[in-house]
């Protein structure tokens, strides 16, 4: 988080949530819900406390993505969060089940991810994993203007018209002083027998990490494997037993604790006293 400037709204902490990791992405699906969902999931394996929060308001991905089909409770005024694959969720899909779309206006929309952010008992937690909704829209910036985050994870695949969108999603982050945690790039190549082929181009995300100046945190293979475990709730990374997917996106959750620990301890230098 970077300073604040002045005239404005100090941005509240939620009690007892060490790191606020928003995925978010220019394009829409370039796999930031896959994304989220195997990060907060790998996350919790390797041993943390994890929140996974859908901020797709208006399209929620992950009930389905995680296999839940529950309503939250709520005890007095706090709503409890459902948990799946070791990790706490919240998302509009619990309250709107079914195709019945939301038609809401701005306010509507911000009140949600307000509710969701603080009226959500998510205890503590080591990391709150956000899924947002592509773009640089409202969402987006109720979050970042009312919440600290530890930085953003930016998705993209590689081809020209996602990493031209991608480079604004680290724009919008970077106007509003917020760290961007990196950029992954996702669907980089097809494992065909051993050989990789890069169907959408190769390098594009790792050059537009350098050209921006933000971290590159990897390249995720396009596989059906985490197409179907996304769409069968049963995520490639929630697996027992060990797979090169899962394995792929274990090695991602621990670039992004690196990365959340550097930005932490800028956000929060240590004062070293000498003599
Ligand atoms: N690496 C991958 N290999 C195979 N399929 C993938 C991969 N990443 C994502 N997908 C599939 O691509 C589709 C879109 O992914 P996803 O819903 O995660 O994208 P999104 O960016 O969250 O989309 P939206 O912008 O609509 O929120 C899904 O069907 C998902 O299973
Ligand atoms: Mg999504």
């Amino acid at each position: 988080m970077g300073p604040q400037a002045p005239g404005e709204q100090p941005k509240l902490p939620i009690p007892g949530v060490q790191n606020i990791i928003a995925v978010g992405s220019g394009k829409g699906g370039v796999g930031k819900s896959t994304v989220a969902v195997n990060l907060a999931i790998s996350l919790s394996k390797l041993g943390y406390a994890v929140g996974l929060m859908d901020g797709d308001v208006y399209g929620p991905n992950l009930a389905t993505m995680l296999g839940i089909r529950a309503t939250p409770n709520a005890i007095g005024q706090r709503i409890q969060p459902l948990q799946a694959h070791g990790v706490k969720v919240m998302s509009m899909a619990f309250l709107n089940p079914g195709d019945k779309p939301l038609v809401w206006r701005g306010p509507m929309l911000n009140s949600v991810i307000q509710q969701f952010l603080r009226n959500v008992d998510w205890g503590r937690l080591d990391y709150l994993v956000i899924d947002l909704p592509p773009g640089t829209g409202d969402v987006q910036l109720t979050l970042i203007q009312t919440t600290p985050l530890t930085g953003a994870v930016i998705v993209t695949t590689p081809s020209d018209v996602a990493l031209e969108d991608a480079r604004k999603a680290v724009l919008m982050f970077e106007q509003v002083r917020e760290e961007v945690l990196g950029i992954v790039e996702n669907m980089s190549y097809l494992d065909h027998a051993g050989e990789r082929m890069y169907i959408f181009g190769k390098g594009g995300g790792r050059r537009t990490a350098e050209q921006m100046k933000v971290p590159f945190l990897g390249e995720i293979p396009i596989d059906p494997a985490i197409r179907e475990g996304g769409d069968a709730g049963r995520p490639v990374s929630s697996v027992d037993k060990p797979t090169w997917q899962a394995k792929i996106f274990e090695d991602l959750a621990r670039t992004v604790i690196e990365r959340a620990k550097a930005a932490g301890e800028r956000a929060r230098p240590t004062i070293s006293i000498s003599d």
